[in-house]
């Protein structure tokens, strides 16, 4: 006899300006019956948490299918993060997580969004931290916006390697460099009018702006992106899955012990518009 799936989809909200958890199962997921109202909650909410839904490599690439256009991960449909290089070879790069980003800043056209779910934890930290830079922005007083509103950064993978190795060597820098910079609005608004802060690591700097205020500003505003009624702090349970809108969002990793054997998968969906 063959057990029919119930159909199961919980919603509850984490924090009044940041995430929804949701409480489902595989077949469910699958189904794609609620794709639409998933993406929905993704422009409303930034994160999604399934909670312990366990999926496999397969039934990851399978869920993530059913919400946009699945792009690859250069080591196939999933790419492991993990701090073994055996594991994952470009560990080294994957360090840069640990401070606030977007994914995609060098893209004209960052990733839509991308899902993580654990499948090892470290044995301390290693939560998965989110802000809402649509809210942060929403939030900002009338004359901050104005005064920031037009302002351009430029992003560059130096500048996001740099907090991880302040002191490279001229073959390290130039291995970084040669991916360019990107030129990029602060400030995002979004085919559907709606404006989001575009900040994070590999923000460089403002354009023509002395480098100390154009530092100044840059702190100024994680630190506003991030305070706690923006933000969510992920604590992973092993099965989780967690989903979030990147053009929506800044995340990082909280720290972890380098030598641990924390593993997470990671399915990605293409970008659907590009920074303006
Ligand atoms: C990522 C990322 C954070 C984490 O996969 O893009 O930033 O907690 N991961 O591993
Ligand atoms: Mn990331």
């Amino acid at each position: 006899m063959t057990t029919l799936a119930h159909d199961v989809f919980e919603v509850e909200q984490v924090k009044p300006l940041i995430g929804a958890a949701i409480t489902s199962n595989k077949e469910t997921l699958l189904s794609g019956k609620y794709a639409k109202d998933i993406r929905a909650m993704l422009e409303d909410r930034g994160v999604i948490v399934f909670k312990k839904v366990d999926f496999t490599d397969e039934e990851q690439v399978a869920f993530t299918k059913t919400l946009g256009n699945f792009v690859q991960e250069m080591t196939g449909d999933t790419f492991k993060i993990s701090m073994d290089k055996a594991i994952n070879p470009v560990a080294e790069y994957t360090k840069g997580a640990f401070y606030w980003h977007i994914d995609g800043t060098m893209d004209r056209v960052p990733l839509f969004a991308s899902m993580l779910s654990a499948r090892r934890l470290a044995p301390v930290g290693g939560n998965t931290a989110f802000c809402n830079t649509y809210a942060a922005w929403d939030a900002l007083p009338d004359e901050e916006k104005a005064q920031i509103e037009n302002l351009r950064v430029v992003h560059s993978l130096v500048a996001a390697q740099l907090f991880v190795e302040p002191e490279p060597t001229s073959a390290q820098f130039e291995g970084w460099n040669s991916l360019g910079t990107n030129e990029i609005p602060l400030v995002w608004t979004h085919m559907s009018g709606h404006k989001s802060l575009v900040l994070g690591s590999t923000a460089e700097y403002i354009v023509g702006m002395n480098p100390i205020e154009s530092r100044r500003l840059l702190i100024k505003l994680r630190e506003w992106c991030t305070q706690d009624q923006f933000s969510l702090s992920h604590a992973w349970t092993i099965g989780d899955a967690v989903i979030w809108n990147n053009t929506g969002t800044m995340h990082r990793a909280e720290a972890y012990p380098l030598d641990c054997d924390r593993l997470m998968v990671r399915t990605k969906l293409a970008g659907e518009e590009a920074f303006a």
